[in-house]
Formats: C-alpha cells, structure tokens, sequence
C-alpha cells in the first residue's frame, strides 16, 4: 500500500487555501493545493489521492459537479465537503448522492477539522485493506476452483483406469471380454444421446452398467463359463445367476450403484422372457433397455468362434426383426436413424486403444497373452520372462 498520504485542497480563496495547506503540512500529509477546480481534476488524473478536501462554492463548476467528476476519476478517494453554513442547503445533492464521506462548516474549528482527515485517511486505509484481502480471496477461490477441476479430472481418469481393469480382470478367464464391453459401452451411451439423454450422471451411469454388464462372470466357475460345448440345465442356471453376482459385486462400490441396476437387468427382454427377474417394458431400466440393442448390433457385426461378422445392414435386419420382443423398439429406432459410420468411428476408437494397450504393455487382454504363452512354449522359456512377440512390447 502506498505510504505516503497525500491530500488534495480545493478552495478558490486563496487566503483559505493556504491556510488550509499549512494545517494539513503541520499535520504531517502530502498536500497538493488548488485554487480551480479544473486544475484539481488534472491532478486527479496524474496520481492517486486518498483524500480530498473541496469548498462547495467555486467557480466554473458547483461543488456537486466537481465532486461527481472527482469521483469518476478516483472512486476510491475519501471526499470532504468544506463549506459555509448558508451554503450547506445547497450541497444537499451532494450528500444525497454519496459523493461525500463528510460535511465540514467554515469557518472550521481545527481540532475538529483535522480529527476528521485523519478518520478520512483511515477510512481509506480499512478500504484499501479491505479491497487487497478481497483480491486475495478471488484469486484464492480461483486457484481452488482449477484444483478442483483438476482433481475432478484426475478422479475421473483414475476411476476410468479402475474400471478399465476391472473389465480386462474376465479377460484371463473369458476372451476379448473387454473389447466387447467398451464398444458395447459406448454403443449404449451413444443409442441414449439420440434419444434426447442429455444429463451427465445419467449417461456415465449408463456408460459404466454397460461396460460392466457382465462383471459377475467372474463369479461363474471354469467348468461352466470355459465349457466348450452346451450347458446342461444346472449349469445354465449358474451361468444365469452372473448379473445378480455382478450387481451384488458392485454394491460394495458407493459411486456404481445405479449402474449395478443396468447389470442385474441386463439380460432382460422387452417382452419379459429374459432373466433373473423376468421384467418387461419400462420395468427394465433405459439403460438396461439400450444396451441389449447395443450388445446385439456388436454380437452381430463381431467375429465369433463358430462364424464370421455380418454387415451393418444385415444386423439392422436383425435387430429390427426382434425389435419389441427381445429389444425396445425406441432403442432400436434410435440406433437405426443413426449412420453406419457413426457406428464404424466408435468401433474404430475402441479398436485404436486396444493397440495401443499392447504397443504400451498395459494388462494384456487373453489373446495376446496365449499369444506370448505359445512363443515362450515354442521356445520352452518359463512364462515369467516372456519373450518378444510381433507387436507386443513386454
Ligand atoms: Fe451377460
């Protein structure tokens, strides 16, 4: 802050004046003294005074209109009215219009005069401290604001990672688990935007149920989830309980809570012969709802053990043929008003992370694990040094 107090006088009596310089220099304040109010704002304009004195009869200007430039040039200045007695009526508009911190009568009595240009300067002072710790806070507030949002980013990367590798867990025991579940978890989200699902949570939610959906397969045992040919009944009856194990998995976890809804339902059918709870309609959740017409476009369009992938087109046929049995309708309407190269671009996205992931040596899904496990039987190294394969970094 600035040390030194300096004061402006204003009075066109020079006699006055320079009485009023005296007092204030006797006082021990800067003192800049002006006989015309036009040469006082000048002075206003070339440097900052913390307070000003102005008789309220001059000439050229009223004391009002003086005081209302004055205050336009440095707000901030404390400003004390000097005047005669019979004059005080007409600063009446000055006052009213809070241009003034005080009103002092002429002839003045000193102690009185000087006790109130000091309470100016400190007035001043409180003010300014005031506006300094103001400042500091704004830019405290600020500061903290972009934390926040970093560590908003920070969580939601973190929880993304966390999610990722949840997925890629079923990977050692299922193949390509996650590669199916993060196109299939976009796919969702996707099929929700086109229906107008605009709110955040609400799309994240969706997003991670999808990508979930099928989490409590780790529960189901080898015997059953690796069997190559059909399950018999008691076997389908386990494989049947994994979206109840995925959704009791993640009620443990506080923040995928309304996403366990999506996983407990997602083998639901529109028509209410899915399972475990045999739901129809909108008794399945949207989310639930959209990601079976996801799971089936992916299924279709994905190469499997026993066939090829079929075509965009041949999969639309598909869809559309179950749609209001096995699949919502809206779902299915809102996928197909969509472009295959919409689809294609997700696709294409999931596909350039998962090569990324293997240039990188992130957890290696199961295909590229029996990849580096066939090279390292070939070459009968132990599988904890596992050498080199084509396109992998270990
Ligand atoms: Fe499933």
């Amino acid at each position: 802050m600035d040390e030194v107090e300096r004061l402006l006088v204003v009075d066109d009596e020079a006699p006055i004046l320079h009485a009023l310089q005296r007092t204030f220099e006797a006082a021990g304040y800067e003192v800049t003294a002006c006989a015309d109010p036009a040469e006082a704002l000048e002075r206003l304009r070339e440097k900052p005074f913390q307070v000003l004195s102005a008789d309220y009869m001059m000439p050229g200007m009223t004391g009002a209109e003086f005081l209302s430039q004055a205050k336009g040039l440095q707000p901030e200045t404390i400003r004390i009215l000097l005047t005669a007695a019979h004059d005080f009526s007409a600063a009446v508009d000055a006052i009213n219009n809070g241009e003034i911190f005080r009103i002092l009568p002429k002839p003045w009595n000193r102690v009185e005069l000087l006790g109130t240009v000091r309470q100016a300067f400190d007035t001043y002072a409180l003010r300014e401290k005031n506006r300094q710790l103001t400042a500091i806070v704004q830019s405290q507030n600020s500061e903290l604001a972009a934390l926040n949002k970093g560590l908003e980013a920070l969580v939601d990367e973190r929880t993304t990672n966390l999610l990722d590798g949840m997925v890629a867990v079923l990977d050692y025991r299922d193949t390509e688990t996650q590669w199916h579940s993060r196109r299939v978890s976009r796919f969702t989200r996707r099929i929700a935007e086109q229906l107008g699902v605009t709110d955040p949570h609400h799309l994240r939610t969706i997003e991670m149920g999808a990508l979930l959906h099928d989490i409590g397969k780790i529960g189901v045992r080898d015997a059953v989830l690796l069997k190559p040919g059909p399950l018999d009944t008691d076997e389908w009856v386990e494989m049947r309980e994994h979206p109840h194990l995925g959704w009791a998995l993640l009620q443990r976890i506080e923040f995928l809570r309304d996403a366990s809804i999506i996983v407990l339902q997602h083998q639901e059918r529109f028509d209410g012969k899915g399972y475990p709870g045999g739901l129809a309609g909108e008794q399945i959740v949207l989310g639930a709802r959209l990601f079976a017409v996801a799971d089936t476009y992916d299924a279709i369009t994905s190469d499997r053990p026993y066939r090829k992938a079929q075509s965009h087109d041949a999969a639309l046929l598909e869809m559309q043929r179950v749609s209001g049995t096995q699949l919502d309708p809206q779902g299915v309407n809102a996928f197909c008003a969509l472009a295959e190269a919409e689809w294609k671009a997700i696709r294409h996205d999931v596909e350039k992370i998962s090569l990324l992931e293997k240039e990188w040596g992130w957890t290696p899904p199961k295909r590229v694990f029996d990849q580096i496990r066939e090279v390292a039987m070939r070459q009968k190294q132990p599988i904890s040094q596992p050498p080199a394969v084509e396109g992998v970094k270990t």
